[in-house]
């Protein structure tokens, strides 16, 4: 199992290009689905979660081509099996995406529930009470989702909670259902909006995508198109918190500014400089920073996929925060890690209390998760010493060579097998 070691107190400085979105990428994989034709998409991020994806599909029939240039080409022309299996699901919870674009081609679909997940149960009923109202017939057993539908039929959902992959699902389903299909209280996520786009490219006809009531219009089939990938919006947060808590100055070329605004208000609130321009973002410090209070909510609020990060920066930072997490039940497995690296964190409820510290020291550190490993990374890079990260195999679902993005800025970073 690969290991991260980390030689932490360097400031970080230079520049790096933010990939694809990995929470974009797999949805719109998920699109190929939905046609006979073939699907481009570029600017394709090489993670882990892709690669599951990219297997996950082509155990289906999808015929995949990839290039060297991040592009990958899908063609659905014959699906041979709707079904997703556990050994599959288990490691990647995103799995569930294809419910519902093979319901909607192929009448029908065998998903596996994607069983229990470290940061928290993450049911799917709402993917399934959309499916419902669409007139599916959806039954659990053996631990898979069974679905069917001679054609889905447009409908009304309310989602009693917002979801992002569930916006999702449903979206992809209702662009062949008959007749059209609103859905309320939506995930307004630029993920969300970046699927849209691609789906609108392929011929479906959706409206409202970034806001919290989508409408889609269903089409009798969908066709082949292009689509470039959206920038990765939390590896561009991650990298600015790394340079912000090393005290260094960085550029991030290829970024979106508009997508991070709670985030950038947050850097700025710790005492980071931060400008932007239409493609780039940059950060810089003028000495220590101060620590900040966020709460996790649904796009536009502060993500979730953020939090850890955020108290790497306040273990350091002058004052005490409040860490509050609403999304998940159970999101805080960093704290006790960064806890051994000398972090002041009390947890009470969804609510953490970081005092900040005057420095960490380098220790060994396990990855829990996918966020909790990028912020033992950045703890690992703001401690003094040496920090390895083991399982490191997580950190590499989400981020792509993270470990040679660190090093072109200057971070003592080595990955040991
Ligand atoms: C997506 C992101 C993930 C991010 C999360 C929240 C992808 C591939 N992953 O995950 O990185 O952390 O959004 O921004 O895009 N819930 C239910 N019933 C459902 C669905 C969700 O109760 O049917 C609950 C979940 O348990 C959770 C909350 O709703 O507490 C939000 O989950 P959701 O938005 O669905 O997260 P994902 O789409 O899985």
């Amino acid at each position: 199992m690969d290991k991260l070691v980390i030689e932490g107190g360097v400031p970080l400085s230079g520049e790096v290009s933010v990939s694809g979105a990995k929470n974009a990428t797999l949805p719109i994989l998920c699109a190929s689905l939905l046609t006979a034709e073939p699907l481009a998409v570029a600017h394709v991020p090489h993670l882990h979660d892709v690669t599951t994806m990219l297997a996950l599909l082509a155990q289906m029939g999808v015929t995949i081509s990839t290039d060297e240039k991040l592009g990958v080409e899908l063609a659905a022309a014959r699906i041979t099996g709707p079904v997703a299996p556990y050994d599959l699901v288990r490691t990647m919870r995103a799995s569930v995406l294809v419910l519902g674009p093979l319901t909607a081609r192929c009448g029908e679909a065998r998903v596996s529930l994607p069983g229990g997940c470290a940061i928290g149960l993450r049911p799917v009923d709402q993917h399934i009470k959309g499916l419902q109202a669409m007139g599916a017939e959806i039954a659990i057993e053996h631990g898979y989702i069974t679905a069917r539908a001679s054609r889905l039929k447009g409908a009304r959902i309310c989602l009693d909670l917002v979801t992002v992959t569930g916006t999702e699902n449903l979206m992809m389903a209702a662009t062949l259902a008959s007749g059209a299909t609103v859905i309320e209280n939506a995930a307004r996520e630029p993920e969300v909006v970046d699927l849209a786009k691609c789906l609108n490219a392929m011929g479906a006809k959706i409206q409202g995508a970034g806001s919290d009531v989508v409408m889609i219009e269903g089409v009798e089939r969908l066709h082949g198109a292009r689509h470039r990938v959206m920038p990765d919006r939390i590896e561009t947060g991650t990298f600015l918190v790394a340079a912000a808590a090393t005290g260094g100055e960085i550029t991030l070329r290829d970024a979106r500014p508009e997508i991070l605004d709670a985030v950038l208000e947050k850097l700025r609130e710790a005492g980071a400089q931060v400008t932007s321009g239409p493609d780039w973002i940059a950060l810089k410090t003028n000495g220590a920073l101060n620590s900040v209070s966020v709460r996790t909510a649904p796009y536009p609020a502060f993500p979730t996929d953020m939090q850890a990060q955020f108290m790497a920066l306040n273990s350091v930072a002058r004052g005490t925060a409040l860490v509050t997490e609403t999304v998940f039940e159970n999101r805080f497995m960093h704290v006790q890690e960064l806890k051994r690296l000398g972090a002041d964190i009390e947890v009470e409820g969804n609510t953490a209390v970081v005092k900040g510290v005057a420095h960490l020291d380098g220790a060994g550190v396990m990855a829990t998760d996918l966020r909790a490993s990028a912020s033992l990374v950045l703890a690992g890079l703001i401690a003094r010493g040496t920090t390895t990260v083991d399982r490191v195999y997580h950190l590499d679902r989400g981020y792509e060579r993270i470990e040679e993005k660190l090093s072109r800025l200057g971070a003592r970073i080595k990955r040991v097998r």
